[in-house]
C-alpha cells in the first residue's frame, strides 16, 4: 500500500477507513491520534485547538492570518483531506480527553523517498520537559520504519526558537534559503516566501533553514 493511500485511511478519508488507530510514544502514556478529515467526523475540540494554537504562534510559520474556527474546519476538510501527502496527529495522553499538542507531516513527494515534519505545535500550557520531542521522533521514526520513507527534512524560521528543539530532536540544518514579504492589497504582510514574486520584493530580516533528520 501507498504511502498516501495510508495517509487517506488515517485521516478518514481513504477507501479504507483506520481513523481509530494510533502510534504510542513509548513510555510516556501519551499517543499520537490521527486527525480525521471527514467533515462528519470532525472534533470540534480539535478544531479549537489548532485555531487557537496557530493564532499564538503566529510569528513561527510563514503565513500571517487570523484563524478562525470556520477557517481551520475548512483547511481540515479541504486542504488537509485533499492533500494525500499531508497528515496531522493530536497528541493527548490515552485514555483522556485534553490535548497537549499536534504534529504533522507534509509535502511528501511522489516516489515516497522524502517528506517534512509540518506543524509542530504544544497546545498545553503545563509543560512536560521532552514530551514534545519524544512525541515527533515516534512520528518521524514511524514514517521512515513503517511507511518505508527514508528522508525526513524539516522547514523552519532562523529566529524561531524551534530550530533549537529540532537540534535536539536529531535535525541539522543543511542549506539556508532567503525569505521575501509578499504584502496583500492594503499593504498588510501576508506570507514570507522562498520565491521573489515580483521584481522589488522586500527581503525579510528572517531566512528559512532547511534541516534534514540523521539518525
Ligand atoms: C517547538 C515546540 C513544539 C517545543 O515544545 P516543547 O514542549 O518545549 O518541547 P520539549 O519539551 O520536548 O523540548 C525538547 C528540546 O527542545 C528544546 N527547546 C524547546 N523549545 C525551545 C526554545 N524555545 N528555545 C530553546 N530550546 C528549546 C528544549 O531545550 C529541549 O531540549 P532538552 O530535551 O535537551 O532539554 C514549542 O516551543 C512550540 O509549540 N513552539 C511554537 C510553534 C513552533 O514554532 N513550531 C515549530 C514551527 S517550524
Amino acid at each position: 500500500m501507498e504511502y498516501r493511500d495510508i495517509f487517506q485511511a488515517l485521516k478518514g478519508v481513504g477507501d479504507m477507513n483506520l481513523s481509530s488507530l494510533a502510534l504510542p510514544v513509548a513510555e510516556t502514556g501519551f499517543a499520537l491520534y490521527p486527525i480525521n478529515c471527514n467533515p462528519a467526523h470532525v472534533d470540534k475540540i480539535v478544531v479549537n485547538m489548532l485555531t487557537e494554537a496557530r493564532n499564538r504562534s503566529r510569528d513561527s510559520f510563514l503565513t500571517y492570518f487570523e484563524a478562525t474556527s470556520e477557517r481551520t474546519f475548512q483547511w481540515i476538510t479541504s486542504n488537509v483531506a485533499n492533500d494525500s501527502t499531508r497528515i496531522l496527529f493530536a497528541l493527548r495522553e490515552i485514555g483522556k480527553r485534553e490535548l497537549y499538542g499536534y504534529m504533522g507531516l507534509a509535502y511528501g513527494d511522489a516516489s515516497g523517498a522524502r517528506i517534512e515534519g509540518d506543524a509542530i505545535v504544544r497546545f498545553s500550557d503545563t509543560n512536560r520537559p521532552g514530551l514534545m520531542r519524544k512525541a515527533f521522533l515516534s512520528l518521524v521514526e514511524w514514517v521512515i520504519t513503517d511507511i518505508g520513507i527514508k528522508e525526513v527534512w524539516v522547514r523552519v524560521r532562523s529566529s524561531n526558537p524551534a530550530v533549537n528543539f529540532y537540534n535536539q530532536c536529531g535535525f541539522s540544518v543543511e542549506f539556508e534559503m532567503p525569505l521575501y514579504e509578499i504584502n496583500g492589497s492594503m499593504g498588510v504582510l501576508e506570507e514570507l516566501s522562498e520565491v521573489p514574486l515580483k521584481d522589488d520584493a522586500v527581503m525579510s530580516a528572517d531566512s528559512l533553514f532547511h534541516m534534514k533528520y540523521q539518525r
